[in-house]
């Protein structure tokens, strides 16, 4: 993980538009701020798919159209919130499956399982911790059917090419007939998205200003947060919101590990991340170049987010 860490800022912060890359947000800090941001009113996503999933996990089940034991496979589970509305309707409906969380933290992992069993102490779970694809090449030997879960509009935070290969890879580990269920956040009023993304409380920022903190804490950077701001835009017609930490000085920043000195306009900005947006058709598109055919759409009242059921073909 450092060494990847390692190179990555290195390519980033050298490149001539400055850049980080998101999933180096989550060390224990910046998970521990990612859940503040779940809790944000601002941060709609989680209040819409958590009311999907209430509401709609016995059409979510008709429609798999499963009739045997499967297999409940969740790709980077997190807290499971979402994910134990389901779990809550197959167990009392008496349904026969198998959960099997994966996550590369092992501790979160460990605190899902905890905290499932103490509701369902019945539940069939096998977690798993590690990389996706190594975990799901097994998939393909396994004899019950599976669904697999990419929720919480993660899929957002990948560019169009990687978010293709992504699929693509989830498709060529699953067997025919095998089913995924993808969290996206559709686009909507711009001044909505903006506001999740660009909070009143500044836990975006935070967020945000952790990774450099993270850089200085790992690889011995000397960012002085206090020399740098956030920002947001948003671009409706692409559906892209995409989120920058920006210098306020001319300054010099060090990083010993890397025997590095990057030099910062005032003004100059870093790319940190992007959350797409996408609408019904575009992600239809995506998933139908992958291999996949769309089964159903499920939404919330607002139509803010869907989570979308595909099929193997
Ligand atoms: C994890 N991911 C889907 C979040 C998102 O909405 O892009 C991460 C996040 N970044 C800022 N707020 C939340």
């Amino acid at each position: 993980m450092t060494t990847n860490f390692k190179k990555d800022v290195l390519e980033g912060l050298t490149a001539t538009k400055k850049s980080l890359n998101s999933k180096y947000f989550y060390d224990d800090i910046g998970s521990r701020i990612f859940q503040e941001i779940m809790e944000m009113p601002e941060y709609y996503l989680t209040n819409c798919e958590f009311d999907i999933f209430q509401k709609q996990s016995a059409e979510f089940f008709n429609t798999l159209n499963f009739k045997t034991h499967f297999n409940l496979i969740e790709l980077g589970a997190g807290d499971g919130l979402k994910t134990a509305e389901l779990i809550r309707y197959l167990t009392t409906q008496n349904i026969s499956f198998t959960y099997t969380p994966i996550d590369i933290s092992k501790e979160a992992n460990d605190l899902l399982c905890a905290k499932l069993k103490l509701e369902f102490p019945l539940l069939n779970i096998a977690p798993k911790t590690g990389d996706y694809f190594e975990i799901l090449k097994d998939l393909q030997n396994n004899q019950s059917p599976s669904l697999l879960l990419f929720i919480g509009s993660n899929i957002g935070n990948y560019l169009a090419d990687k978010a293709d290969e992504l699929f693509r890879l989830f498709n060529q580990s699953m067997k025919v007939g095998d089913k995924l269920l993808v969290g996206v956040d559709l686009k909507k009023d711009p001044a909505i998205i903006h506001k999740a993304y660009f909070d009143p409380h500044g836990i975006t920022k935070r967020f945000n200003l952790n990774l450099l903190t993270r850089i200085n804490r790992e690889l011995g950077g000397n960012f002085n947060c206090n020399n740098f701001d956030f920002y947001v835009n948003y671009e409706s017609s692409t559906g892209e919101v995409r989120s920058y930490i920006k210098s306020l000085t001319k300054q010099v920043v060090e990083i010993s590990a890397l025997d590095l000195q990057i030099e910062f306009e005032a003004g100059e900005s870093i790319w940190t991340e992007l959350s797409k947006k996408y609408d019904l058709e575009e992600l239809e598109a995506l998933l139908k170049k992958a291999g996949f055919k769309t089964i159903q759409h499920f939404t919330d009242s607002q139509q803010y987010f869907s989570d979308s059921i595909f099929e193997k073909r």
